[in-house]
């Protein structure tokens, strides 16, 4: 198979951050993707449909002219989020999930939850209204490892979880573990998960080939092979719980190469082609449509797009750097080349 045209695809898991950044990275996304779940890890977070109404505007107001591209907003859960708020976020027809950020688990999560069990009024009012809980799995104590962060979140708090809130739609983003992967496939339909382009090409090996790179740092951390493997085989599986989110976050250079540096992989400028690489390389490329513009949309009650993206076989390559605002960033494969362009 040398072209492919799909269905314009839904990225279900999107950081744009705001302001001049946001307007130099939204075109990668404008031209892959019709719609967006965009985070709301902002700094102050998007924690009110107020604020999500007002972001998303921003958002609108720095599309290319004519685009028909269509955000789809989050609010940031915080241990004070109210019942209430959730009603207006459903009401107001723009606020599609709510993002549950363990308190200190990742870029901008120090508002986030510090225990779940504060927020059972919330989590009842969205089960109520069938707003979707994104949930970024990983336990922040010190004491677990790193790379068991995703596997003992789940079995400390999503299967006591979903457990309690049986009709709870749940969306575990960005799995990177086997037993992630198993968690949701042996779950009801209410509860699915993003797959990243990035943790389905890369292993942990990717963090220190031949020295530390920082740009393949991102939260959930990269795994082990087998891991990488079982996400490639949930991706393919056809298994309609599983399907495309990229996480693309993008952080300047400098915010990536120092002595602390962020976490985040930006993907965006490749995204599609990306997905379309790693369904490829495993004889999957008759799966990519649904996993990339069906499976998501159906999830959120959505309807499926009606544009279409083709992509042909034919390598490019990706520049060293991208502008972020008044910076610069790293893209995903700088330097190097992408296997799949869009026609
Ligand atoms: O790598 C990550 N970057 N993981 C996250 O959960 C947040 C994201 C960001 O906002 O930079
Ligand atoms: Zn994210």
């Amino acid at each position: 198979m040398t072209t492919l045209i799909l269905t314009k695809p839904d990225d279900m898991h999107l950081h744009l951050r705001d302001g001049d950044a946001m307007r130099s990275i939204l075109p990668h996304t404008v031209r892959r993707f019709a719609r967006a779940i965009v985070m709301p890890n902002l700094r102050p977070p998007i924690a009110t449909t107020a604020q999500a109404i007002a972001y998303r505007e921003r958002i609108l107001s720095a599309l290319p002219p004519e685009s028909a591209f269509e955000p789809l907003m989050t609010l940031y859960l915080t241990d004070n989020t109210a019942p209430a708020e959730i009603v207006r976020a459903r009401e107001s027809g723009v606020v599609h999930a709510v993002k549950y950020y363990p308190a200190g688990a990742t870029t901008n999560s120090d508002s986030g939850v510090t225990d779940i069990a504060r927020c059972h009024g919330v989590l009842e009012a969205m089960e109520r209204t069938g707003l979707p809980l994104l949930v970024h799995g990983e336990v922040t104590a010190a004491e677990v490892d790193v790379f068991d962060r995703e596997r003992v979140f789940i079995d400390q708090v999503l299967v006591p979880l979903v457990a309690r809130f049986t009709r709870l739609k749940v969306v575990v983003e960005h799995i990177t573990t086997r037993e992630a992967v198993r968690f949701v496939t042996a779950m009801p339909a209410n509860v699915a998960a993003t797959i990243t382009a990035h943790h389905l090409l890369l292993n942990r090996n990717a963090l220190f080939s031949a020295g530390v790179r920082p740009h393949h740092y991102c939260l959930p951390i990269l795994k082990r092979e087998v891991h990488r493997v079982a996400l490639v085989e949930a991706a393919l599986s056809g298994n309609p719980k599983f399907f495309l989110g990229t996480d693309s976050a993008p952080h300047s250079r400098a915010a990536k190469e120092c002595v602390c540096g962020c976490a985040g992989v930006y993907t965006a400028h490749a995204a599609i082609e990306l997905y379309a690489e790693a369904f490829g390389a495993n004889d999957g490329l008759d799966r990519l449509e649904a996993f990339a513009s069906a499976y998501g949309a159906h999830f959120y009650g959505l309807a499926r797009n009606r544009d279409s993206l083709s992509l042909e076989r034919r390598s490019w390559q990706v520049p060293e750097e991208l502008e972020l605002g008044s910076e610069r960033l790293v893209p995903f494969r700088a330097g190097e080349s992408v296997a799949w362009s869009i026609v």
